[in-house]
């Protein structure tokens, strides 16, 4: 592999401000990657920006949603957390949405992304593990997983269904510091 210089890139809990910003992050790429994602493109491209904006509260308040920016303020990628209100299953985050422009992959911008996450969810109370769904072809999005500490768990047959063809999801966990002991299937 050639290894190149890891893209200097700020992270941040996106604002309303982003929402623009994030919805053609998003439109474009549920048009390249369809199957990565649960809505399709031809409905979310009618949707308008300020509907994510629900997404982007702070860590700790609700729903979050991060973002990858380059040093001229552009946003080339982002990843999202949300949590259950039931008391019952407080104690589970989960990741959703993760993608970075296509001319900014192979960067280590997930990565980055991806450890600022488990980085805020350490400081949630009460979250004991994050979890996600991960299209089981998506080769690269399953190792750059693994590479953060997640597992599979199990795997959801025909996930998603594209023009007829089912696709499975990988389900991974990535158990928090204090986690209880979680039985996993071994690896
Ligand atoms: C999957 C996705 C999020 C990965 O984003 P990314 O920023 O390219 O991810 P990273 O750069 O952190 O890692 C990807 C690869 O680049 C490599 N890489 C990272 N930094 C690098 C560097 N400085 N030099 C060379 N290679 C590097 C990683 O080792 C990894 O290699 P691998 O694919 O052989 O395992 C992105 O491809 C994407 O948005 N895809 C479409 C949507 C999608 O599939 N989302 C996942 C939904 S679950």
């Amino acid at each position: 592999m050639n290894s190149r210089p890891p893209a200097a890139i700020r992270i941040a809990v996106l604002r309303t401000e982003d929402a623009p910003a994030y919805k053609r992050l998003r439109d474009a790429s549920l048009l390249r990657a369809p199957e990565a994602f649960s809505t399709d493109y031809a409905t979310a491209v009618t949707r308008p920006p300020i509907i994510y904006a629900a997404r982007f509260s702070q860590p700790g308040k609700g729903p979050f949603t991060l973002g990858a920016f380059t040093d001229d303020d552009r946003l080339v990628g982002s990843l999202g957390f949300e949590r259950a209100e039931a008391l019952f299953k407080r104690h589970i985050g989960h990741i959703n949405a993760v993608m970075v422009d296509v001319h900014f992959e192979r960067q280590g911008i997930a990565r980055q992304l991806l450890e600022a996450c488990i980085a805020h969810a350490e400081q949630l109370a009460g979250l004991d593990m994050l979890q996600l769904g991960v299209t089981a072809s998506n080769e690269r999005a399953v190792r750059l997983y693994q590479r953060a500490g997640f597992r599979i768990f199990g795997r959801e047959p025909s996930a998603v269904k594209i023009h007829g063809v089912g696709h499975d999801h990988l389900l991974m966990v990535r158990p928090l510091p204090g986690c209880p002991a979680l039985n996993l299937p071994a690896s």
